[in-house]
């Protein structure tokens, strides 16, 4: 049913756990099935120095989340936000049609930790101090 790069990412899965120290941390529920994916992110700077995860999920969604790491990783947050599900579905040679809506868990959940770092407090004032300096 799956692609050899599926269950690459299935069987060893990349970036699994979670950042005790996150900067930021976003979980999304699937809807259709019920699991869930958690993604803890790392800021330094404007670069996502660490991405994790962890799910309830079935093995399309352990891929998909593996996938989202490792594309994640490194970019800048601006990148990192314009990073999709369908992304994710691709870098993963597709998927099959009924295990598509397990993909849309994890660029979700990053998208999530971002706007959870963002809403941060410290985040705010370096924010505002950018902004009154600019
Ligand atoms: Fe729930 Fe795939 S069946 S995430």
């Amino acid at each position: 049913m799956y692609n050899e790069t599926v269950m690459d990412h299935f069987q060893n899965p990349r970036n699994v756990g979670e950042i005790t120290d996150a900067s930021g941390v976003g979980e999304i529920g699937n809807v259709v099935c019920g699991d869930i994916l958690r993604v803890y992110i790392k800021v330094k700077g404007e670069i996502l120095d660490d991405v994790k995860y962890m799910t309830f999920g079935c093995g399309a969604a352990v891929a998909s989340g593996s996938m989202m790491t490792t594309l994640a990783k490194g970019k800048t947050i601006e990148e990192a936000k314009e990073l999709t599900n369908k992304d994710v579905a691709q870098a993963l040679g597709g998927l099959p049609p009924q295990k598509l809506h397990c993909s849309n868990l994890a660029a979700d959940a990053l998208h999530k930790a971002i706007e959870d770092w963002q809403q941060k407090p410290e985040r705010r004032s370096e924010l505002s101090e950018i902004i009154n300096k600019g």
